[in-house]
């Protein structure tokens, strides 16, 4: 966050309290009701828990065992088995839910599919035998590289209903980096389609895989499925590629879901983190669906006949848990958009809202800043009245952009949850629950029931109001992640090391900056580790990198996160070259391609700047701190005094 925003935070005083009409109906509509459910949560986790979870799911066994906590590994309802498909499309198709849109969905192009559960169901089935068929069995990863079309879902609940974890790559990310998910996870099987439409190109995403695939790179997988969307040439490997339709036509679609133990994996997800690879988040099967499923329903007030639209990426959490599998769970209906707003169509998405009605309507931030970019008479000109609930994720909402969604999208009457978690934490952790939630602009406000949030120092000892600490996460809950995949260790030392145990009680370390305001209300401020937030996009300083000194011209690099109005933080690169290099625009157009042929066009940097060298401690440690202040064109304040060479900031500082 940049010091202008943190200083408008600081100053905010607004309280918005929720519309008497939407509380009377609200599933939860008094704050009374959260502060019991909280505590009954707090004082006894594992009948909170049990109970909920006897309620709101189908087991094919029940669990012997709520939670065994054996620091700093969880398992939850162990001994219990059910099937996330199953609690997704299954046990929907017996009433009148059988025939309700489960899926509306829109592609750019203007195509839109209208899917009903027992279509979906069908359609599952279908690819669920169709892996089989394949040879994928319980317990093997199946990878998926898919734009934002109806099969990506289809794809994901297939795996889901064997048994098969899968692992979603956003489809932005290029071949290099799909190649290092794919062989990390060792997937056997790969789903993809020939292209997608963005902004009216097509995205090559079977381009890529086969650039990923090339020389046998990835030897686990054995076939690639090719989902037909854009219809244009592609290259067809013999006996490794089969079209997804040609699958689906002859598979069954009769196809029982394997019961799962609720400890199972159930996918692997991708993120960044402080080093340089990406690492592989296992989430497994019970306490996932439990927490996606109760979250959708309190904090979104889930209502039968809600039009749910989360414009999140499949390839992120927030598409895993507020696309499929939270909303499914639930029996609700999603609208899933391909597109994005465009020269050609920039009202794009309010068209979407008010040609589907959507009740609920979910986005980040960034997005947000963009329709104020664009304008209010964009949805100014649409009947947008259908809206009830407003919802953000992914970065700090500054003030202004809060008062704007509130102001033209919401018309004043749409409560706002500002909901924050992350990757690892499988759901939303610290948010408004809409009907009860005075809100203030830009605080996420309170922890969800079962969730014990923390701001500390770095030796586990709370911190005093208003001042800011790092946000931790005190007990273990449902949905949290299980460990790092092939690696328990970088688990450890990644979440529960930072911050030693105290008194026996275990801290989970979020990366957060936070702080608690007088109200109780908390405040998270962005990263305090080496992960930048790029248009809600996160990405470490690490991985940018290592993709540039994968360049011959470069000795070292530095990444940092510099403040930006649109995107929230950009990327600006800190290099040194090797002696027979010299500075040039091309140059600089060369590293930035580097970044995007290793990464994704999602981690460009906006900026490169060359010097001569690097400000280092006398340990040889990059002192990042003062290139932020330098990118953020700061008065550069603080001690200087364990650089190495002190004049080093005086030529930076005219580079
Ligand atoms: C940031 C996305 C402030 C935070 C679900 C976190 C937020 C990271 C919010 C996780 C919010 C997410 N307010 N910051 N409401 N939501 N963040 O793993 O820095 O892609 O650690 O998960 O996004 O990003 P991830």
């Amino acid at each position: 966050m940049s010091p202008n925003t943190i200083e408008s935070v600081l100053q905010e005083e607004r309280l918005f309290s929720p519309p008497v009409s939407f509380s009377k109906n609200a599933r939860i509509k008094t704050w009374e009701a959260y502060q019991e459910l909280y505590e009954k949560a707090r004082s006894d986790p594992e009948s909170f828990w049990a109970e909920i979870a006897e309620r709101e799911l189908h087991w094919f066994k029940k669990w012997d065992k709520v939670l065994d906590w054996k620091p700093p590994f969880a398992q939850w309802f162990v001994g219990g088995q059910l099937n996330l498909c199953y609690n997704c499309l299954d046990r929907h198709l017996d009433g009148d839910r059988r025939d309700k849109p489960a899926l509306i969905w829109e592609g750019e192009p203007g195509d839109c599919r209208i899917i009903t559960y027992a279509q979906l169901h069908r359609e599952v089935c279908e690819m669920a035998n169709a892996l089989k068929h394949l040879g994928v069995r319980k317990g093997d990863r199946v990878g998926i590289y898919l734009p934002m079309i109806p099969e990506a879902a289809i794809a994901m609940l297939a795996c889901a209903r064997i048994g098969a974890p899968h692992t979603v790559v956003f489809g932005g990310f290029s071949a290099e980096a799909l190649k290092d998910r794919l062989l990390d996870a060792n997937a056997k099987v790969l789903i993809t389609a020939d292209g997608g439409w963005r902004k009216e190109d097509i995205v090559h995403l079977k381009q890529q895989v086969d650039r990923a695939l090339a020389d046998d790179k990835v030897p686990s997988i054995e076939h690639v499925i090719v989902v037909r969307r854009t219809g244009h040439p592609i290259h067809i490997e013999p006996g490794r590629d089969l079209w997804w339709d040609d699958l689906q036509e002859e598979a069954s679609d009769q196809c029982p879901a394997e019961p799962m133990d609720s400890e199972d994996p159930s996918f692997i997800l991708y993120t960044s983190g402080t080093t340089g690879k990406p690492k592989g988040v296992v989430h497994t099967t019970g306490g996932y669906n439990l927490y996606t499923h109760l979250t959708t329903q309190w904090v979104f007030d889930l209502q039968e006949n809600d039009v749910f639209w989360c414009t999140a990426d499949v390839g992120w959490i927030t598409g895993h848990s507020y696309i499929v599998y939270g909303p499914l769970s639930n029996g609700a209906t999603i609208l899933m958009y391909e597109g994005a707003p465009r020269p050609s169509n920039p009202g794009c998405l309010w068209d979407l809202i008010e040609k589907h009605r959507v009740t609920i309507f979910y986005t980040a931030p960034t997005a947000i800043r963009l329709f104020i970019k664009m304008g209010e008479e964009l949805p100014k000109a649409r009947d947008l009245s259908s809206l009830r609930l407003l919802g953000t994720v992914g970065e700090p909402i500054n003030p202004s952009a809060w008062m704007w969604y509130h102001r033209v999208i919401g018309g004043e009457r749409c409560p706002i949850v500002d909901t924050w978690w992350q990757t690892e934490t499988g759901g939303i952790m610290i948010t408004p629950l809409p009907g009860v939630t005075k809100t203030k602009p830009g605080s996420a406000t309170f922890p969800f029931p079962g969730i014990i949030a923390d701001v500390v120092d770095l030796d586990g000892n709370p911190v005093g109001e208003n001042q800011g600490g790092y946000l931790v996460i005190k007990y273990p809950w449902p949905s949290m992640i299980r460990t790092v995949y092939k690696n328990p260790d970088r688990y450890r030392s990644t979440y529960w090391e930072n911050i030693p145990p105290k008194n026996g009680e275990y801290m989970y370390f979020t990366g957060d900056g936070a702080r608690r305001d007088r109200d109780g209300y908390l405040w998270v401020m962005g990263r305090i580790d080496d992960v930048i937030n790029v248009a809600g996009h996160r990405l470490g300083t690490m991985e940018v990198e290592s993709a540039l000194v994968s360049h011959p011209a470069v000795a070292e690099a530095a990444v940092v996160g510099k403040p930006s109005e649109l995107k929230g933080e950009e990327i600006i690169a800190f290099i040194t070259l090797e002696d027979s290099y010299t500075p040039s625009e091309e140059l600089k157009k060369e590293l930035k391609n580097r970044v995007v042929e290793e990464i994704g066009a999602l981690a460009r940097p906006e900026d490169i700047q060359f010097c001569e060298a690097l400000p280092k401690t006398r340990s040889g440690k990059i002192v990042r701190r003062l290139l932020r202040s330098l990118a953020a064109g700061e008065e550069v304040t603080g001690d200087t005094s364990t650089l190495e060479d002190r004049s080093v900031l005086d030529r930076l500082r005219n580079v």
